[in-house]
């Protein structure tokens, strides 16, 4: 089908939208992006015809939703080229995958002095769980630092990591710089000193194509949301035989094959995958719109929506270097290393104050530190008060950007 942009857009009801009288122009789609018919329909008709909780029920109802939550698992299976839809477990988002992770595996597995090695780029949620679970079990996070054109220091890993190394947790792609970082040769060099691959695709999944095989990384994690999926659904995928070795971090329900009372004791046993992880009533019609939206990206292509993100950024940023004096544009310059996320700073303004100058005239982006504080904080970016980022997606147009500039030269003369 390719990028028919204007037929694309037609799927978008809140497109049509006027912000301050003004046609909306969301750019602010690395927080969330926005939702197609398709997807709030097939939500919509979950509950209308569909609902009742799954693996319970021997009733058809029952049945068709488990079918429907089963089918979810094995797009996103596809998807994302992993062997066995059973690798995937749902969760609500990015930050509960890595939640997960960081204590099935710390509160199991890790000992006293194991290491854990993240980088500067990430975002909070890949750093938050990481502090916590390590002054619980008493580890070490060595953190690798960043260039002055916004890439990773992998020297500084190489030198970073060692055999006490547990697990190496890095971001496919900054949503601060946009910067997309090579984690296939990251998960080489963890795999090397026998670590354990978790890399943070919120930002990749969405937007290019994926093959976790190819990557080989033992754990992915991305949000439904930033997909044209429904919030409160996102995606843990682990290598199968890694998976099996962990034990669970949430009890209850439906992740338990058994549960006896002997001798004074509870003996349990888990679920297969992926029940095992999921505890309690999943979010059943959020994996309903999740199949959606693969549906819509799938129909597009991934390999088309990257080439029309590529080309917005490209243009975006080239006008932007030309025409905009006061304005100063974060991380690589090179749309081969760069995603579609534009963070820039315009001298005498807050980021707050430019995104709210944009949204007077319909335009919304992101300001303030896009939960990525240490990396504003580096020496090396210096974005101290934090920034304003613009992102795109596929529904966003080459007019778009040039009301977008227009609007930034407008703001220019007021400073
Ligand atoms: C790179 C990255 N990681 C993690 C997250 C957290 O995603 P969520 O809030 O859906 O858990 C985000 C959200 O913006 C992100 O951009």
């Amino acid at each position: 089908m390719g990028c028919n942009v204007e037929k694309i857009r037609e799927d978008f009801p809140i497109l049509k939208r006027k912000i301050q009288g003004k046609p909306l122009i969301y750019f602010d789609n690395t927080a969330t992006s926005q939702k197609p018919k398709q997807v709030i329909e097939a939500i919509n008709n979950f509950y209308r015809e569909k609902n009742a909780n799954i693996h319970r029920g021997v009733h058809l109802l029952s049945q068709e939703a488990s079918e429907l939550y089963e089918e979810a698992h094995i797009k996103v299976a596809k998807f994302i080229k992993a062997d066995k839809w059973r690798e995937i477990i749902f969760v609500r988002n990015t930050t509960e995958a890595i939640n997960l992770v960081a204590y099935s595996l710390g509160l199991w597995k890790l000992k006293e002095g194991d290491e854990i090695i993240t980088t500067v780029m990430e975002h909070h949620s890949n750093i938050v769980p990481w502090y916590l679970i390590s002054k619980i079990r008493k580890l070490k996070v060595k953190v690798v630092g960043v260039t002055s054109e916004g890439k990773l220091k992998k020297d500084e890993l190489e030198q970073k990591i060692n055999n006490r190394t547990r697990i190496v947790a890095v971001t496919h792609v900054s949503n601060f710089l946009g910067t997309i970082n090579d984690v296939k040769e990251i998960c080489e060099i963890a795999h090397e000193h026998g670590a354990l691959a978790l890399i943070d695709a919120a930002q990749s999944v969405p937007h290019m194509e994926i093959n976790v095989k190819d990557m080989n990384c033992d754990f992915l994690v991305f949000s439904g949301h930033k997909m044209l999926g429904p919030t409160g659904i996102g995606v843990l995928y682990g290598r199968r035989d890694v998976l099996d070795e962990m034990n669970p971090f949430l009890g209850g329900g439906d992740m338990i094959s058994s549960v006896h009372y002997e001798k004074e004791e509870f003996k349990i046993n888990w679920n297969e995958l992926p029940w095992k992880f999921e505890a309690g009533t999943p979010n059943i019609a959020g994996g309903v719109g999740l199949s959606a939206a693969i549906d819509y990206l799938e129909k597009i292509g991934m390999d088309n929506v990257r080439k029309h993100e590529k080309e917005l950024t490209s243009y975006a940023l080239e006008r932007m270097e030309e025409e905009l004096e006061k304005t100063v544009i974060y991380g690589p310059r090179n749309v081969e290393e760069r995603g579609g996320i534009i963070s820039f700073n315009i001298e005498g303004l807050s980021p707050h104050e430019t995104a709210l100058l944009l949204d007077e005239q319909g335009i919304a982006v992101r300001s303030g530190f896009h939960c990525a504080q240490p990396l504003h904080e580096l020496k090396e970016v210096k974005a101290v008060s934090g920034s304003t980022r613009a992102s795109f997606y596929l529904y966003n147009t080459k007019d778009e950007i040039d009301k977008f500039i227009e609007v930034l030269k407008q703001i220019e003369k007021l400073t």
